[in-house]
């Protein structure tokens, strides 16, 4: 089972990063191959709908999704983590996600169309109605595309950067979460 694990906060060591490497635990400990991918080291830029991928073509932007687009097709299971920026994902889980655009036709649809995905995000206030907008995001954009949410873990109540070794509960649910990943595989 191959795990991509998408890190969409800026902060190379932040709340987000760490919840990753504890999903990531477990699924290795399952068994996993797993690929963690940091947004914030790489190039991802905007898509602007020129579908030249549309038309059979390769993306005409020429960056790291270059790579990334082999590697989504070849995962088993993708994880979208972000934090929440203003009720959303971050700009950098934003641009990854619009990209996926590529994947929306019917020559590229079967490269995600079934594949399963998880959603983490964090975030400093302890309320729901901040955070649900962003599962729903993930919710209904995953369903367009066709894909499965297969899992998800939610931690409020971590504004400072490696806040969340505090949540040892939530540390542990994203444990439980990786190896879930890969027993439902
Ligand atoms: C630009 C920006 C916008 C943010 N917006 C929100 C928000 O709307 N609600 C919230 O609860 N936290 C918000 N936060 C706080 C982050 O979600 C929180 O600090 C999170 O732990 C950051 O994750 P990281 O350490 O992985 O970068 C914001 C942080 C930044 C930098």
């Amino acid at each position: 089972m191959n795990l991509l694990a998408v890190v969409g906060s800026p902060r190379p060591n932040g709340n987000t990063a760490i919840l990753v490497s504890r999903i990531a635990e477990g699924a290795r400990t399952g068994g996993a191959d797993v690929d963690v991918v940091r947004l914030g080291s790489l190039v991802v830029q905007e898509c602007d709908g020129c579908h030249a991928c549309w038309r059979g073509r390769s993306c005409t932007k020429d960056d790291d999704m270059r790579r990334l687009y082999p590697s989504i097709g070849a995962s088993d299971v993708i994880l979208f983590a972000t934090p929440v920026y203003w009720y959303g994902p971050t700009a950098l889980m934003k641009a990854f996600i619009d990209r996926f655009v590529y994947f929306n036709c019917p020559e590229n649809r079967p490269q995600i169309r079934g594949k399963r995905a998880a959603v983490a995000l964090v975030l400093e206030e302890e309320i729901e109605s901040t955070w649900r907008p962003v599962m729903d995001f993930f919710d209904k954009s995953l369903a367009y595309l066709e894909m499965t949410l297969a899992g998800t873990v939610v931690v409020p109540g971590v504004g400072k950067a490696g806040e969340i070794r505090q949540k040892r509960d939530r540390l542990d649910e994203a444990f439980r979460l990786g190896r879930a990943l890969v027993q439902t595989a």
